[in-house]
C-alpha cells in the first residue's frame, strides 16, 4: 500500500530530533527552520513536554469532556496565565483547522448572522469550513462551492473593511499572513478593522495557529497591536510537538453556546492537554517570547544585508517567524538550503520563509544566514546568460 502525501517530498528521512536539530539516518545534522509548519517552536521533543506525556501514558489517555480529567483542570488553569484576559471560555481541538471551524461556527451562532469576512492571502487551513475562508483561490477552487457567504477583502487595506457590516457574524484575520507570504498585518489596518467588527457588532476571529504562542516575539501576535479578539485560535506550537488546537473567547461569546453545538471526539484528549500544559509552563519558565523577539531581531539585522542582493526584494517578519521574499520562485533556494544542512519553507509564491524554534542561537543563525547567502549567489549564477 502507497502512503498517500498530499505534500512534496523534501529527499530526506527524519529519524532523531532534539531541540533545534534534526538528524538523517546517515547522521548528518539540519538546522531546523522549518519545524513542520512551525509546531516545533519549543524546539524538538522539548525536555518538559516529553515528561508531561510520559507521566500522562501512565495515567489516562482517553476521557471526553462528559468526564472530569486533571490533564485538562490543569491545562485549563495553566491556559488562563496565558489567553487574553477578557478570555473566560476555552475548548481544545486537534488541529488549526479543526480550531477555525469552531470560530466560524461560534460567530454565526452568537450573532445569528450569516456573513463571514476573511482576507486575501490568508490561509485558515484545508477542511471545508476553514478553506471557504482562505483567502487563495488555487486552494479554494478544486473544492467549489464551498461555505456560501464569504467576502473576502484586501489585506492591509483601510478602504475595504467598509465591508464588514451590520450583516457580518465575523471577521477572520491572521496578525502575520503565514503561508501567504509572512506579511504582517499594518498597525492601522488590524486596530481599523477590530474597531469596525466591534461597531458593527461582528465577532473578530484571530488566527494564531501560526503566529501565535510567543513566535512574533510577544505571546499572542494580537498583542503587539493592543488588539484582543473576541474569540481567538491557537494551534501548532501550542502543544509542544502533540496535535492540538486551543480556542479562547470571552465571557459574552461563549455563554451564548449550547451544548450539542459542536463537538470531536478527541477534543480535549488527556494527552494533548498534558503536552499543553507543560507547553505553557516552558513558554512562561523560559521567557519564549523576549527570546524570538530577541533572536528575531538578531537573525533579520544578520539578513538585512542580503536585502541588497539581486534576488531579493524583501527581508521582513516579526519574531521569529521570516520571511525573505526573491524575485524569483523560492523553491531551488529552499533546495540549496536543505543542501547546505538548513530547513526552511516556501511562503507565498516568492518567499523563503524561516519558523525556527525560540533556542537557535547566534551561532545557528549565523550558519542559517550563511547558508541563504551562498545559495543566493548560486541561483543568481545558474539564472545568468552562458
Ligand atoms: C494561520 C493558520 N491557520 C490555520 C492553519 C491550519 O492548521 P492545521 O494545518 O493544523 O489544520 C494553518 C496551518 O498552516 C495556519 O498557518
Amino acid at each position: 500500500m502507497k502512503y498517500l502525501s498530499f505534500y512534496e517530498e523534501r529527499g530526506i528521512e527524519i529519524f532523531v530530533a532534539k531541540d533545534q536539530y534534526v538528524w538523517d539516518r546517515a547522521g548528518e545534522k539540519y538546522l531546523d527552520m522549518h519545524t513542520g509548519h512551525g509546531v516545533a517552536f519549543l524546539g524538538h521533543r522539548n525536555r518538559k513536554v516529553v515528561e508531561a506525556l510520559k507521566a500522562q501514558l501512565e495515567e489516562v489517555i482517553s476521557a471526553t469532556p462528559s468526564f472530569k480529567v486533571r490533564a485538562r483542570e490543569e491545562a485549563v488553569a495553566a491556559l488562563e496565565k496565558v489567553m487574553p484576559k477578557g478570555h473566560s471560555f476555552v475548548t481544545f481541538l486537534n488541529s488549526g483547522s479543526e480550531g477555525v471551524e469552531l470560530a466560524l461556527k461560534v460567530a454565526r451562532r452568537a450573532t445569528g448572522r450569516k456573513k463571514l469576512v476573511s482576507f486575501l492571502g490568508s490561509f485558515h487551513g484545508r477542511s471545508m469550513g476553514a478553506l471557504s475562508v482562505t483567502g487563495n483561490q488555487s486552494y479554494r477552487r478544486p473544492f467549489e462551492p464551498l461555505v456560501p457567504g464569504v467576502e473576502f477583502l484586501p489585506y492591509n487595506s483601510l478602504e475595504s473593511i467598509k465591508a464588514i457590516d451590520q450583516e457580518t457574524a465575523g471577521v477572520i484575520l491572521e496578525p502575520v499572513q503565514g503561508e501567504g507570504g509572512v506579511v504582517p498585518a499594518k498597525a492601522e489596518f488590524f486596530k481599523a478593522v477590530a474597531e469596525r467588527s466591534r461597531e458593527v457588532g461582528a465577532l473578530l476571529i484571530v488566527d494564531e495557529v501560526q503566529a501565535g504562542f510567543g513566535r512574533t516575539g510577544s505571546i499572542w501576535a494580537s498583542q503587539h497591536y493592543g488588539v484582543e479578539p473576541d474569540v481567538l485560535v491557537a494551534g501548532k506550537a501550542i502543544g509542544g510537538g502533540f496535535p492540538v488546537s486551543v480556542v479562547s473567547m470571552r465571557e459574552e461569546v461563549g455563554s451564548r453556546l449550547e451544548k450539542g453545538d459542536h463537538g470531536s471526539t478527541y477534543g480535549g484528549n488527556p494527552l494533548a492537554c498534558a503536552a499543553v500544559r507543560a507547553a505553557v509552563e516552558v513558554l512562561l519558565e523560559e521567557n519564549v517570547a523576549e527570546r524570538a523577539r530577541y533572536m528575531g531581531a538578531v537573525m533579520r539585522e544578520m539578513l538585512s544585508p542580503l536585502g541588497e542582493h539581486r534576488l531579493v526584494r524583501e527581508v521582513r517578519g516579526m519574531g521569529l517567524m521570516i520571511g525573505v521574499e526573491l524575485r524569483v520562485a523560492p523553491a531551488g533556494v529552499i533546495r540549496c538550503l536543505q543542501s547546505r544542512r538548513v530547513l526552511s519553507l516556501k511562503a507565498g509564491s516568492t518567499t523563503v520563509r524561516f519558523l525556527p524554534p525560540y533556542m537557535i542561537t547566534r551561532e545557528d543563525a549565523e550558519w542559517g544566514v550563511g547558508a541563504l547567502a551562498k545559495c543566493l549567489d548560486e541561483e543568481l549564477s545558474s539564472r545568468a546568460p552562458r
